[in-house]
């Protein structure tokens, strides 16, 4: 992005995500403002509000949610609160500000019921099968309903799949302990998605933003893969590139290490734009970036 008076503002710039789209302005030397719970409560308008009409962005981009699926199964009131109304909240205050926007909401696989063995388009009948993909699919709904008759503002629900990244510890830093240390761990293997790496989700998005052609909508962004992957097939794979032996990672089924119902196969298929790298060849960048040294690999 070119034009270095544009004015983003990030919520949830304190996770995963969030941390990667805010390091990213910041290295493109973009003014990018960003919000945690403590600083503005998304499921609060008026916090939110009073921050839009201050800063006036060009783009927004939501990252914040409840996302631990145990944790929604308990606390379905939190979860709807931060995953469907504050959502809603943030596409109401751009709809009031009147001003041309870009707003990025980040949306989930999980919407699917996780049956269909081809993969999930764009426009898929949603069933989901647990609290966690019943709030963001009302998420998504209510922002489109706030906004698919506004010119003004430009939304992109943008749906992916398992991800990892540099801005906290995931699934991925669980497996490194496992390889490191005699701890056994149990990898599922009846359970399918794609492991995206935020630092391509990032560029995937910023390309979105960059093509004027594009329309508000709803787009699949994750790592291409040539087939669905399970979170075993990740254990193995990683083995692989840090030259270490599988014996600690022990496939299992997924009822045997949750009781949560979680959709099978919720692999998405993207229908309308550019699709991002191959998830083996940027799961071994990123492995090779963060931990090379620390395994002693040339
Ligand atoms: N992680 C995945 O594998 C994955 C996969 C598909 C889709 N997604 C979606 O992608 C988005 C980002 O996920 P993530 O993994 O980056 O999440 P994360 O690391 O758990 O971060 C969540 C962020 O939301 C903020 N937050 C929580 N409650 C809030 C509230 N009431 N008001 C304002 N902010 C609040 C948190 O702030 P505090 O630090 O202050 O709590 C944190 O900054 C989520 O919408 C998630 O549903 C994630």
């Amino acid at each position: 992005m070119k034009n270095k008076r544009i004015r983003v503002v990030v919520f949830g710039k304190s996770g995963l995500l969030g941390g990667e789209f805010f390091s990213y302005f910041i290295s493109k030397k973009i003014s990018v403002f960003g919000y945690d719970s403590k600083s503005c409560d998304i499921t609060k308008f008026d916090q939110i509000f009073k921050i839009i009409k201050k800063i006036k962005p060009d783009i927004v981009i939501n990252c914040s949610g409840k996302i631990n699926i145990d944790k929604c199964e308990e606390d379905p009131v939190g979860a709807y609160m931060v995953n469907s109304i504050g959502p809603g909240n943030i596409a109401r205050a751009l709809k009031l500000l009147n001003k041309k926007t870009a707003f990025f909401h980040i949306s989930t696989a999980y919407i699917f019921g996780g049956k269909a063995s081809g993969g999930y388009k764009e426009n898929s009948d949603v069933k989901p099968v647990n609290i966690y993909g019943w709030s963001k699919f009302l998420g998504e709904k209510i922002v489109e309903q706030e906004l698919r008759k506004n010119s003004l503002v430009k939304y992109f629900i943008i749906r992916t799949g398992w991800m990892y990244g540099g801005f906290r510890r995931t699934f991925i830093e669980d497996i490194i302990d496992s390889l490191r240390t005699n701890k056994t761990m149990k990898l599922v293997t009846d359970n399918y998605n794609v492991p995206t790496w935020t630092g391509d989700l990032v560029r995937g998005a910023v390309a979105l933003l960059k093509n004027k052609k594009l329309k508000s909508g709803i787009y699949h962004l994750f790592n291409s893969y040539k087939k669905p992957v399970a979170k075993y097939d990740i254990g193995v794979f990683m083995a692989g590139i840090l030259r270490i032996n599988t014996k600690r990672l022990e496939p299992c089924r997924y009822k045997d290490v949750s009781k949560i119902g979680k959709p099978g196969n919720t692999i998405l298929i993207n229908s309308k734009v550019k699709n991002l790298p191959d998830w083996k060849k940027s799961l071994a960048r990123y492995l090779k970036l963060k931990y090379w040294n620390s395994f002693n690999l040339k």
